[in-house]
């Protein structure tokens, strides 16, 4: 049973595709004690919650060990976690708009309108990922429309331009690229992106897409409402807005394969455990320090 071994608990990571043996797990009830004295966001946070608790986490003497903390070492600095985690708010100052001082829809954080008025992402050509030390939106090329008119990008090519219009970007993996991929100075902090495109799952033939995993389809037919112009279509072209994470334990129990051979000698009993990423197309656990650290 794969929940038994919840990808937060494994001790390192297992990198896609490879087959690791004798993998120890932390005890579940000190993991679970551990999230609880953490003041752990829960799914439905706001960004901003989680940063805040972040912190929180950090000052908090009995709060188990997080990983480091941008506030800690630069107290004065805004620093550029907005222009991932409050995307709208960072357009006009990706390094200049601390979290807890945005008010207003800018708190609205990776909505609607900002992934539907992406219009292209810059990556660097020799690697097929954005550059370094360019996060969120300064990879992101973002469209407006003007004064009183709308301007939805997405994902059907059968879709006249207007205030709807196709963005094949929509359906490419390469739109969250910039959110989920980050390098610093060198240093790789996120990499969700990077991981998936040196696997066999970035295959534009035979591979899956994020969206493929992270979208799935729920067998609605219908984008939009029928009476506001919403067009029958194809199940599999109506992605759901799930984004099941690690904490979803469906997502989870159908991530990693898992064998255990069991031999007696004497008293003793033997088991190998065996777990092989051969469904996640990214490492587990993938992107943020945390999920390694807590
Ligand atoms: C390159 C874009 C990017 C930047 C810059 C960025 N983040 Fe994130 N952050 C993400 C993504 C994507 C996730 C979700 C992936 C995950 O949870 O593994 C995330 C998740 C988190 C989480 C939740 C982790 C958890 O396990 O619940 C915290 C807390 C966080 N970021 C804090 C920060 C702080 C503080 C900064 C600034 C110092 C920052 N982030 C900068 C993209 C970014
Ligand atoms: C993280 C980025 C992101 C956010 C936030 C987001 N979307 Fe989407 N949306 C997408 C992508 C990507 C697709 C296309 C998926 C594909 O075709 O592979 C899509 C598809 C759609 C479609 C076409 C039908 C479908 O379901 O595929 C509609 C309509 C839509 N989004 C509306 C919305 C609305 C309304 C919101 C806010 C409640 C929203 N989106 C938030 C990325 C986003
Ligand atoms: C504008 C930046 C941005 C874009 C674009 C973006 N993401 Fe994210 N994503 C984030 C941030 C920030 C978080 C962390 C949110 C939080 O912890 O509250 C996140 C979290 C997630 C999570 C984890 C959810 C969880 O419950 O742990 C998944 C899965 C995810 N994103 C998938 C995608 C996929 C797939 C796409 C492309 C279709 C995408 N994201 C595009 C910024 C982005
Ligand atoms: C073949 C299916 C599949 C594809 C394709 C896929 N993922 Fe995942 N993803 C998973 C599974 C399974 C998990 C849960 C295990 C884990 O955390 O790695 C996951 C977890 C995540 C998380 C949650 C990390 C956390 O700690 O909460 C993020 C963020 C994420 N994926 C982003 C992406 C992005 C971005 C892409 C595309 C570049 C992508 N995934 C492609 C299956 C997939």
């Amino acid at each position: 049973m794969v929940r038994g071994i919840a990808a937060k608990r494994l001790s390192r990571s297992i990198v896609t595709g490879a087959t690791t043996s004798s993998l120890r797990s932390r005890p579940a009830a000190r993991t679970k004690a551990a999230r609880s004295r953490c003041p752990a966001p829960n799914r439905k946070d706001t960004c901003t919650g989680r940063i805040t608790a972040w912190f929180h986490c950090l000052r908090d003497p009995n709060a188990p060990y997080c990983g480091p903390g941008f506030k800690l070492d630069f107290p004065q600095s805004a620093g550029n976690c907005a222009a991932c985690h409050l995307p709208a708010a960072a357009e006009a100052a990706p390094y200049d708009t601390d979290p807890n001082m945005v008010t207003g829809v800018g708190r609205e954080s990776v909505a609607c309108d900002f992934c539907h008025k992406v219009w292209s992402v810059m990556l660097d050509p020799s690697t097929g990922s954005p550059y370094p030390n360019t996060p969120g939106v300064l990879s992101f090329e973002l469209r407006r429309p003007p004064a009183a008119q709308q301007f939805f990008a997405g994902p059907y090519d059968d879709v006249a331009p207007g205030d709807d219009t196709y963005v094949p970007l929509q359906n490419q993996s390469q739109i969250c690229a910039p959110c989920h991929f980050g390098q610093f100075w060198g240093v790789q902090i996120y990499n969700s992106f990077g991981e998936w495109l040196a696997s066999p799952y970035s295959d534009p033939v035979k591979g899956q897409t994020c969206q493929d995993c992270h979208m799935p389809h729920r067998g609605a037919t219908l984008p939009a409402r029928a009476d506001k112009g919403g067009l029958t279509r194809d199940p599999k072209a109506v992605f759901s807005h799930l984004m099941p994470g690690a904490t979803d334990q469906s997502l989870l129990q159908s991530a990693a394969g898992l064998a255990i051979e069991a031999s007696q000698s004497g008293p003793l009993i033997h088991v190998m455990v065996t777990v092989s990423n051969d469904k996640a197309s990214h490492h587990i656990p993938t992107d943020h320090p945390r999920a390694i650290y807590c």
